[in-house]
């Protein structure tokens, strides 16, 4: 259990120094507009940065040091004296342009320390904290100064000690990928080295017992903390490592084998945020803005070239086998995992593509996706050498007719997004990226979805270090350039950096539904979402690709299946955020008896654009009700999904308009449905409904309900 701290108490170490300092103030407090939430920051006895944090009277961040290593240079760590401070506050009103709202309130107090080293270089580091009524953040600063310029991080040692054992929801610190199942234990109890070599990721290295970020915890008083970071640029990706014993944490960069070292930079510097989101009631984490309020304000102006959308796409045929990405045949998902399919074809021809052209087109739905149009599929899981300048950006497949495609679906009223997967190839994309733009925009298309499977070329830089940092960073600001909106997959973390770059509509960054098609560990169990909500959901959009309705996909692939019923997928469309949502099953699993599926119209009535969003309840891990109302209509949605246990919701309307009289439609589990055994079941209800209405829904084990109410 947690050793007695070495370190004096904070406040009594505050007063002493305030008493032997004279006038110089060497320690301070600020607080949140709220009161609710207060940080103190001093320097130890030995000059060392220090911080702590409050939630009412309760320690959440016990004294915590703050300092880094640099390659070939003393510490930035003792010895530093305050030369100034200062505070301001800022309250603001700013708005998405696409978003799961309009207004967003921006109300902190912000304290800057601005310290130097007592030692002859006199090397300067200035910290900000900015304390809102969610939550804090703080960057580093490296002022310009005489005698730091260029500087090579070999590590960030910025600590967040913990106060109590609390639950944990986390995913392993790993460098290469955030596709992990998350796993709740105790903090002492985890073990992300027991997570090593996992065979369904296509890259993986795991080298500390650390985390990654978001990653959420529970205090046994009942308070949730939520710990990442914002606006990472030109930096590494922090993962956290852990010290069970002592229950603390320190940031641990993402490295570089080729810089040996985990950050280069040049002075002047500021780090990305560390944040700390708090909150009393679970939901309270989804609704907090705090990620995206410290990151700079709307560089791009006007993003119209974007509009939210659902899409259809040539995509869930490969992962469950029924087609291949590469028209030789000799390569599909399933490589990696079970061997390939020998009946499967090309999916990526003319005519299926006017096939899912027709399907968007007759049922309203607005975008279309094609992967494996394109030339290099054959080898894109192969080694490094064969990955290098593998793929084509701008050259179809013979059996791909790419202007006949583009032209039908022109015709339909079908917009077509490009997909770039690059196979961790970087440089090979940054060479043709400019050409395969303007060929994008040439024909018509708005947005592109990337790809980064595999091991990153050149050989020892990581997903999520500060080389591939840059790398994410450059595609959205060349993609900006050209009016082109990014979705990635196998991306950084998400930052919100969306504020600043609003063509960064949306990424993976996590286990996404296609594990259900191939993982060789049953897929994603039926608490997933009702975890990811809290956890990866606080960092961003995400393209998790909801709609499955053949839940058990047996024609291609008996050993798979989605862990969810199908009112559980229609949920999906309003609990995860995202402006661009797939509709990612085959159109012929949306019909029955050759007419559209009666739960369909859940997915062509729901919005994909919020005027606002409320967390109606939830518990990590348990259980979500979200609702959103959808900008322009003003029309509501809620979606609800349980996890493994069976449950009844609840719902009160207090958020409808006064007097008015809506209609809504439930599409609910039917009182047999289960997640196994009988996931399909469903019923739809109509209802009337006002402000004053309440409502009671039963979700099945791995179930859900979705709500549709118009006014
Ligand atoms: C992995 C992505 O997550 C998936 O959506 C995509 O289909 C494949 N890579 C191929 O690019
Ligand atoms: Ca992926």
């Amino acid at each position: 259990m947690k050793k007695k701290s070495p370190y004096f108490s904070f406040l009594l170490l505050s007063l002493l120094f305030l008493t032997a300092c004279n006038n110089t103030k060497t320690s301070f407090s600020i607080d949140s507009p709220d009161k609710n939430i207060s940080i103190e920051f001093a320097l130890s006895e030995t000059g060392n940065p220090m911080y702590l944090v409050k939630h009412k009277s309760e320690i959440v961040i016990d004294t915590s040091f703050m300092s880094f290593d640099l390659k070939d240079l003393p510490p930035l760590e003792d010895n530093f004296k305050i030369i100034n401070s200062s505070i301001a506050t800022i309250n603001e009103t700013w708005q998405m342009p696409w978003g799961e709202q309009i207004d967003v309130k921006n109300n902190y107090n912000e304290l800057t320390v601005y310290l130097e080293e007592k030692t002859a270089d006199k090397r300067q580091l200035n910290i900000h904290f900015k304390v809102f009524d969610d939550g804090m953040g703080f960057r580093y600063e490296f002022p310009e100064q005489n005698n730091l310029k260029e500087i090579l991080i070999t590590d960030e040692n910025t600590d967040f000690n913990l106060t109590g054992d609390h639950s944990v929801w986390w995913i392993p610190g790993d460098w290469d990928i955030y596709e992990h199942l998350y796993n709740e234990t105790k903090f002492s109890e985890i073990d992300a080295l027991s997570k090593k070599n996992n065979e369904n990721l296509s890259a993986t290295y795991i080298p500390y017992n650390a985390v990654n970020t978001p990653v959420t915890m529970k205090t046994d008083t009942g308070l949730y903390l939520s710990f990442h970071e914002a606006d990472l640029t030109n930096y590494a990706g922090m993962t956290m490592k852990v010290d069970p014993i002592n229950l603390k944490m320190t940031s641990e960069l993402v490295g570089s084998e080729r810089l040996k070292a985990k950050v280069k930079l040049t002075v002047p510097f500021n780090t990305p945020w560390r944040t700390i989101q708090i909150a009393e009631k679970a939901g309270g984490l989804i609704e907090s803005k705090l990620i995206l309020n410290l990151n700079d304000s709307n560089e791009l102006g006007d993003v119209d070239y974007f509009t939210p959308m659902k899409y259809v796409g040539i995509w869930w045929e490969m992962h469950i086998g029924k087609s291949t990405w590469d028209m030789e045949g000799s390569q599909d998902m399933n490589t990696w995992t079970e061997g390939k399919s020998a009946s499967s074809s090309h999916g990526a021809t003319t005519k299926n593509a006017k096939k899912y052209i027709d399907f968007a087109s007759e049922n309203g739905i607005k975008g279309f996706l094609v992967e494996g149009w394109n030339t290099g599929w054959s080898k894109w899981l192969a080694s490094a050498e064969d990955r290098e300048g593998l793929f084509d950006f701008m050259t179809p497949y013979k059996d791909y007719d790419f202007d006949e495609v583009m032209a039908y679906a022109r015709e339909k009223g079908v917009e077509v997004i490009m997909h770039h997967e690059t196979s961790a190839a970087p440089l090979t994309y940054e060479k043709q990226m400019d050409q395969a733009y303007d060929f994008m925009k040439a024909n018509g298309m708005n947005s592109v979805k990337t790809g980064y499977v595999g091991e990153i070329i050149p050989e020892g830089e990581y997903h999520h270090g500060q080389w591939m940092v840059n790398h994410y960073h450059k595609v959205l600001v060349e993609a900006a350039k050209k009016k082109i909106a990014i979705n990635a997959h196998e991306p950084i973390k998400a930052t919100g950096k969306r504020r600043t770059y609003p063509n960064a509509i949306s990424r993976e960054g996590l286990r996404g539904q296609e594990f259900n098609a191939w993982a060789t560990d049953g897929g994603n169990p039926p608490n997933h979402i009702s975890t990811v909500a809290f956890t990866r959901m606080l960092s961003g959009p995400i393209d998790f690709t909801p709609g499955v309705f053949d839940i058990k996909f047996n024609t291609y692939k008996k050993q798979n299946q989605v862990n969810t019923t199908l009112a559980h997928q229609l949920a999906l469309y309003v609990i995860i955020y995202s402006p661009i949502q797939m509709v990612c099953d085959l159109p012929e699993n949306y019909r029955v008896d050759g007419k559209l599926h009666p739960a369909f119209q859940f997915i062509t009535d729901v919005g994909v654009d919020w005027q606002q969003s409320k967390v109606l309840e939830g518990e990590v891990g348990d259980f979500v009700t979200i609702a959103r109302q959808e900008r322009e209509t003003g029309n509501w949605f809620i979606g609800g999904v349980t996890n493994e246990n069976e449950r009844t919701q609840e719902l009160t309307f207090n958020f409808l308009e006064k007097g008015k009289t809506y209609k809504a439609k439930l599409y609910k589990d039917a009182p047999n449905a289960h997640w196994d055994n009988n996931p399909q079941a469903y019923e739809i209800e109509e209802l009337e409904l006002t402000k004053a209405s309440s409502l009671k829904v039963k979700l099945a084990p791995g179930g859900g309900f979705a709500l549709s109410i118009v006014k």
